[in-house]
């Protein structure tokens, strides 16, 4: 397996395979990598004729350093873990340098509104940072098709907005999210969690499902105080936001309308970890 540190080396990789017009699948991610971004790589191999995963943990889209500091770095396992679904993925991970040179700064994007509510509202620029590299990994390595979670489904949505703005000639994919036997979705934080709160985490999934029941028959206010009051005094889980919104604009639902689709929205901190999970309602 490749493994291709700089812009110029992977340009000269990919350029023997763009001149006989093949298709290329990008899964950008941040390493710490488990069974949810191996799904992906897994789709991306399947619907490609070559493959390349970057690895590259984007500072500019922590607004907390300490969730920057701690995120785990796990090199070597990633690299296992992409071997096991093909040895001819080439692995691109660039120092922060190769990307950012001396100015490690997120560009500013309208997004429409997208970014401001839910993560946005928490996590002051984090989607220009992420706008930032995906721009730059989407210009740089110019896959055909580029594939990514809908655990974060309010990226995903941005980063489609993101290249209809910038007129970047990519298809973006939007994979079902991958949960733990618990229910619990994957994450690479996930790691942080000790093994009781583990467990407790899987209230965030199942209140999720008995959301979605109950937006059958309650009103949106209903549901949302409901899911509210799960976690109301639950010492370990606090609840951070819960939102239904339209899965088109994200913005929170006011009332029910049947021509129009909806998402449910979470983010809870177990300690200083930070979970999201989302459900189509
Ligand atoms: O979802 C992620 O892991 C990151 O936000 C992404 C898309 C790789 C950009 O750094």
């Amino acid at each position: 397996m490749l493994v291709i540190e700089t812009k110029k080396e992977l340009k000269d990789k990919l350029s023997a395979f763009f001149s006989n017009s093949k298709s290329l699948g990008l899964v950008p991610t941040m390493g710490a990598l488990h069974a949810g971004h191996l799904s992906l790589i897994e789709k991306a191999s399947k619907e490609n004729d070559q493959v390349v995963v970057s690895i590259f943990v984007n500072p500019t889209q922590f607004n907390n350093q300490k969730d920057l500091e701690k995120y785990p770095k796990t090199l070597e396992n990633d690299l296992n873990l992409i071997k096991t679904v093909s040895d001819s993925i080439i692995v691109y991970t660039p120092s922060i340098e190769e990307i950012y040179k001396n100015n490690i700064a997120a560009e500013v994007y309208n997004f429409d509104g997208l970014d401001t509510v839910m993560e946005g509202e928490f996590r002051d620029n984090h989607f220009n940072g992420v706008g930032t590299i995906v721009e730059e990994l989407l210009t740089s390595i110019s896959p055909n098709k580029a594939y990514f979670g809908e655990k974060d489904y309010q990226q995903l949505q941005i980063i489609r907005k993101l290249v209809q703005l910038k007129n970047i000639p990519v298809e973006i994919i939007g994979c079902p999210i991958v949960r733990e036997e618990s229910g619990l979705a994957m994450s690479s934080r996930n790691e942080r969690l000790s093994t009781p709160m583990r467990k407790e985490a899987a209230l965030i999934y199942s209140t999720l499902k008995d959301a979605k029941e109950m937006f059958g028959t309650k009103s949106a206010l209903e549901v949302i105080e409901w899911v509210e009051n799960q976690f109301k005094n639950n010492t370990f889980l606090n609840i951070e936001y819960f939102q239904i919104a339209d899965i088109e604009t994200l913005k929170p639902i006011k009332e029910k309308l049947s021509n129009k689709k909806y998402r449910a929205f979470i983010a809870i901190f177990v300690d200083d970890i930070r979970l999201i999970d989302n459900i189509a309602l």
